[in-house]
């Protein structure tokens, strides 16, 4: 391929408004009345994706290391297996462990195109020139988007390989999980590939303190969707009067993330037209983040169309990689 930077590309369905009209949606959806719930997409304006790439480097988070090592491991091994040459990253993020792959697939020359695709604009900006610059040859073509409604955009020419890293496929609820794969297996029926990253069951004493560290940045990552409902819709949350809890549902398996009033509370939340009470103790739920067996991301796979290729997990045994075809 040529020596070339080429210039990214960008095309964003999230157009003037969109966003706008989704988060107010959800808000009236999920705060007019008990159970208080809101969609954790809000959790990553440019603030929040900054708490997320914290949380990241934390010692209890063990989860971005445990994938890095199987990528940095099984890179050559998934270039090879696939013969991708279009590597697409759903919620990318700054595509920091990608470039592991990156490297195995501009070595053998065969990456024609990478297609990060993220809500978040400023963020998948800075990823997608970084990646152009380091990669030259690599056409760079952002997708701002929300990958739970704008999947149909993922280009499916040659031959894809669809990346979903960091669990983020546990961050959605089941109906949302077994959705998405069907319309993820519709998109790469061609015969496309999908890689992602699951995080394992393991004991609770070293599940629960990923999700509540003791630097409390991840409290401070949640109370954000707080802080981006304050500013974009003019209401005026008392921030610091919510307590972030994460408890272990064991029999869904999953990381429950709310965040608890501390004292009674009346919001005035004007850019949704709504006012809410929450009585000490009431709970807004915030996210979940599932945790697989392997038999249970092979079962949601196959009914979607997939057919399993390879199951990679650290030396620990705390993270899996599955690359699928479709
Ligand atoms: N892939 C990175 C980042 C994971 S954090 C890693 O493995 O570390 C989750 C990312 O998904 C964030 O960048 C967030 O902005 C994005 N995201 C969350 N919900 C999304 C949605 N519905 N559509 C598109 N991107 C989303
Ligand atoms: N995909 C990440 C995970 O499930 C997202 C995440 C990490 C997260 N820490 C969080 C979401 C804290 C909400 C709160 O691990």
């Amino acid at each position: 391929m040529s020596g070339v930077v080429l210039e990214p590309t960008f095309e964003n369905h999230l157009e003037e408004g969109w966003a706008r009209r989704a988060l107010v949606e959800d808000v009236r959806h999920g705060l007019a009345r008990p159970p208080f719930r809101l969609t954790p997409r809000w959790l990553y304006d440019e603030r929040g994706s900054e708490l997320f790439d914290r949380i990241t480097r934390l010692p209890e988070y063990y989860l971005t290391e445990a994938e890095r090592e199987v990528l940095r491991r099984e890179a050559d091994h998934i270039a090879e297996l696939t013969g991708a040459d279009t590597l697409v990253e759903l919620g990318s993020g700054t595509s920091d462990k990608t470039h592991t792959l990156l490297r195995a697939f501009t070595a053998g020359d065969q990456l024609r195109r990478f297609v990060p695709f993220d809500v978040s604009e400023e963020t998948l900006r800075d990823a997608a020139r970084r990646v152009a610059e380091r990669y030259p040859g690599v056409h760079v073509h952002g997708i701002v988007g929300d990958f739970t409604t704008h999947l149909a955009h993922i280009p499916t020419d040659g031959t894809p390989l669809v990346a979903f890293l960091g669990s983020t496929i546990g961050n959605l609820y089941e109906e949302e999980r077994q959705a998405f794969l069907a319309m993820l297996g519709d998109r790469l029926a061609g015969g496309g590939w999908f890689l992602v990253g699951v995080d394992l069951v393991k004991p609770v004493e070293r599940l629960t303190p990923a999700y509540d560290d003791s630097r409390g940045v991840t409290a401070q990552f949640t109370r954000n969707v707080l802080r981006v409902i304050n500013r974009e819709l003019a209401a005026d949350f008392d921030i610091e009067s919510f307590d972030h809890v994460a408890i272990w549902d064991p029999s869904l398996e999953r990381i429950d993330i709310r965040l608890r009033a501390i004292g009674d509370h009346h919001v005035r939340i004007p850019g949704a037209d709504l006012e809410v009470d929450l009585y000490d103790g009431a709970e807004i739920h915030v996210e979940v983040s599932t945790k697989f067996r392997i038999s249970r991301i092979a079962a949601d796979l196959e009914r979607a169309g997939f057919a399993v290729r390879n199951v990679w997990t650290d030396r620990r045994g705390d993270f899996a990689v599955v690359l699928a075809r479709a």
